[in-house]
């Protein structure tokens, strides 16, 4: 069993060795919008699309396939080290050895659009099925901290960039803190908005699923920085 981590949406970047992986595959399961990225590069494979209600069946069918002997990889959006733990663990339990295929994530892209580097990023997520008050927490003290960026995943539909600003701003950040939004990194309709968290707060607009937000550390925490240090 493998495990591809497929790119943030546009087919292109998709890893040379995920590519192989994928065309050498007997069966390729996935979510249907990750497969669809993946399309292109499939063989002979046997596909099978998954949803959130029959991904225990869809992986239950797989492991039995790997038993009788047939290569099967799963897919995963982005890297498959970001906000995908859940997928992993479920292919985890199944069967004693998985082949990580890491790929390119959002977050890699959304770094390389604000022109900013891992190192000084802290890298949250809303995205999780379960009580997201201690990320919230988490996110309010990195803010008031100010050190480093955050790079945050918000979480559709219900945590999302409007939302999550109106709680920080109650939360005492101040207002003026600016903040970028991109939707849909990589792919058609690719979008930025920046603004301040005011602003942010008052967005009616409907965002995409796809969204990820980008908060830089204030002129003042950029000067404490001391610049370009090297660390880990
Ligand atoms: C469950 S997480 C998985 C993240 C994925 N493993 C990665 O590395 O990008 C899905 C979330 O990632 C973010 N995301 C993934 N691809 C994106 C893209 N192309 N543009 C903007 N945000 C994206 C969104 O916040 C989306 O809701």
């Amino acid at each position: 069993m493998t495990v591809v981590a497929v790119g943030p949406g546009d087919a292109l970047y998709l890893t040379i060795k995920g590519r192989e992986a994928l065309q050498k595959a007997d069966l390729v399961v996935g979510f249907k919008t990750v497969l669809d990225v993946v399309q292109p590069w499939l063989e002979h494979a046997e596909v099978k699309p998954m949803s959130y209600r029959d991904q225990e069946d869809v992986l239950e069918y797989a492991t039995a396939q790997v038993a009788l002997g047939r290569s099967c990889v799963v897919c995963c959006w982005g890297d498959l080290n970001v906000s995908a733990r859940e997928l992993l663990a479920r292919v985890r339990r199944r069967v004693d050895h998985v082949e990580l295929i890491p790929g390119i994530s959002s977050v890699q892209i959304a770094c390389a659009r604000s022109e900013i580097s891992l190192e000084d990023v802290v890298f949250i997520t809303l995205h999780q099925r379960k009580e997201s008050s201690s990320e919230l927490e988490e996110l309010v003290h990195y803010l008031e901290e100010d050190r480093r960026h955050i790079i945050l995943l918000p979480r559709p539909f219900d945590l999302m960039p409007a939302a999550i600003a109106g709680h920080l701003i109650d939360q005492g950040i101040p207002g003026q803190r600016t903040i970028t939004i991109f939707q849909r990194l990589t792919l058609d309709g690719e979008q930025a908005w920046s603004g301040s968290l005011e602003e942010c707060r008052g967005l009616t607009q409907e965002f995409s699923d796809l969204s990820i937000m980008v908060l830089p550390r204030s002129a003042e925490g950029s000067a404490d920085s001391g610049g370009d240090q090297h660390g880990t």
